[in-house]
């Protein structure tokens, strides 16, 4: 069985020195992949930039922009059984990249964003029969609206959802704590723990059936 699963933040360019950015360690994603691995999976980690060494054993595509991201995951999603979509990919880019180095002026700058492909969404739309898909949805309020809303549009298995604001949850910490619901209706509270902990709590549940 082969597994695909993304990790980390993405950087959208400005010019040629800056980038917009998020919060993303990629812990999440890189305990998903160290655990698939250490459960005989094929496993393949598309990775935007991170500090965190690349798991023994996992073939690795490091990646920079949402754009990035979406090429790779689009050339190995065809033959993975199961996608696991953890990076915090941009939802905007700067419209237009500044070639060279932007130089200051006096007065504020207004920067024009622009919408990143939705790379879930498109996974969604062109699932094959078999093919198990799982998002993240990090949110800040209304938890569970708005993960099964995420769920349901981009046609999705399964979900896990956390609370940004909760304690032991969030980005740059080791600890997290999801519930997972599924599109057949199932709600799954997994203890707070270490990420690698609830990787294999998440691939336990996900999995399930797939062997
Ligand atoms: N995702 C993606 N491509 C994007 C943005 C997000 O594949 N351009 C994926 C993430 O990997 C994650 C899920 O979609 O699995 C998150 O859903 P999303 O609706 O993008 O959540 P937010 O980025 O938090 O946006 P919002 O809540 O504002 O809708």
């Amino acid at each position: 069985m082969k597994i695909l699963i993304t990790a980390g933040p993405t950087r959208e360019a400005i010019d040629m020195v800056r980038f917009i950015t998020n919060r993303s360690s990629g812990k999440m994603g890189y305990a998903l992949a160290r655990a698939a691995k250490d459960n005989g999976w094929d496993t393949v980690l598309i990775s935007g930039p991170v500090n965190l060494p690349p798991p023994e054993g996992v073939d690795c595509i490091m990646v920079e922009s949402a754009k990035d991201m979406a090429t790779a995951v689009k050339k190995e999603a065809p033959a993975a059984d199961v996608i696991i979509m953890a990076a915090a990919v941009a939802d905007y880019r700067p419209k237009a990249v500044f070639d060279g180095k932007l130089k200051k002026q006096e007065g504020g700058l207004f920067l024009e964003l622009e919408r990143t492909e939705d790379i879930l969404l498109y996974l969604g739309e062109h699932k094959r029969p078999g093919q198990t898909l799982v998002g993240f949805a990090a949110e800040a309020t209304e938890v569970e609206a708005n993960a099964l809303g995420k769920l349901r549009k981009k046609n999705l298995d399964w979900i896990a959802a956390n609370d940004i604001g909760a304690a032991g949850c969030g980005f740059a910490v080791n600890t997290n704590q999801v519930t997972l619901y599924s599109a057949t209706g199932d709600r799954i509270i997994l203890p707070l723990a270490d990420k690698f902990t609830v990787a294999n709590n998440i691939l336990d549940i996900i999995v399930k059936g797939k062997r």
